[in-house]
């Protein structure tokens, strides 16, 4: 059984997610069924990411009831303005009855407010059982909040021990939306860490497994994407180990605020 979380709307959500960024069409299908086989019950997804229908596939062919599985996907940015038909466009993709999460992928100045309204309508229907944002600041948070009927359940932000997030975390957790942590593996960058080899070995783990582990302890929502089996894996097998109090200060000490992907920072 995954570890799981509970969103502000009641439902579980297993803690570590497997995501699909960059999987090509056919590498995704193998990748999803292969992450299903390992025990990973929760998929992160996108319009963008141009492989809804074969995580779709993946999940209908693997067998295991669809209410085992977490699913997530996101409103593309040039979509914003027609998120009823983006939506609906997915779901057939995906071709799956129902979807747990649908996300605004980015806070988009002039189409962000309606976009949010639209997803509450489409959240009414019961066809996405919940919804939430991704890429966005406090200020974006802010003025959501200022109108929305339904809070997100969840804000999607790039977060690892490089790029902790503090503040907008604890604005997040306050407001009760749970952090989900986008390119754990600052996107692949960190594996490789010699400062960290020392203290992974000292749990019998590698860097990539000690890193994934502290944004759980942190209490994140971690999405990491691999297409290869043996890291598919290797990222799954970090829930039989606790990093210490004194080792997680020092993961807590790395950051340096880098960015691999968005810098949704300056945007109005
Ligand atoms: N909302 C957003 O704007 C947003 C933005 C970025 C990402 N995301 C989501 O978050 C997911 C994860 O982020 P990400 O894909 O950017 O990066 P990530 O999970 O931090 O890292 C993935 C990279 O690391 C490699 N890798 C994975 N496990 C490894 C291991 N154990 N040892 C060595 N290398 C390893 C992968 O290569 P191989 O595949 O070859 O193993 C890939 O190149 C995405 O797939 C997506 O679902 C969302």
């Amino acid at each position: 059984m995954a570890q799981t979380l509970t969103l502000n709307t009641g439902q579980k959500i297993p803690q570590l997610g497997f995501g699909v960024w960059k999987a090509s069409e056919g590498e995704c299908y193998k990748a999803v069924r292969t992450a299903l086989d390992t025990g990973y019950r929760h998929i992160d997804t996108a319009r963008i990411y141009g492989n809804e229908v074969d995580v779709g596939k993946a999940i209908r062919d693997s067998g295991i009831d669809r209410s085992e599985i977490f699913v997530t996907t996101k409103l593309w940015n040039s979509d914003q303005a027609k998120a009823q038909k983006a939506f609906d466009d997915s779901m057939a993709r995906l071709g799956l009855d129902y979807l747990d999460l649908y996300l605004i992928h980015f806070p988009v100045t002039k189409t962000r407010a309606q976009a949010w309204k639209d997803l509450e309508a489409i959240h009414k229907t019961g066809r996405t059982r919940a919804i939430g944002v991704s890429n966005y600041m406090p200020r974006h948070l802010d003025e959501l909040l200022s109108s929305a009927a339904v809070k997100p359940a969840v804000n999607q932000i790039e977060l690892h021990p490089y790029l902790s997030q503090n503040e907008l975390k604890t604005y997040c957790e306050s407001h009760g939306m749970l952090v989900e942590a986008y390119s754990p593996l600052a996107h692949g960058q960190k594996v490789a860490d010699v400062s960290l080899k020392p203290m992974a070995a000292k749990y019998g783990k590698t860097v990539a497994q000690l890193i994934l582990r502290w944004s759980v302890q942190k209490g994140n929502i971690v999405l990491v994407k691999s297409v290869s089996p043996q890291r598919i894996a290797e990222n799954f097998a970090i829930f039989d180990f606790n990093v210490e109090p004194a080792d997680m200060g020092v993961l807590d000490g790395l950051n340096e605020n880098l960015r691999t992907c968005w810098d949704p920072s300056q945007t109005p």
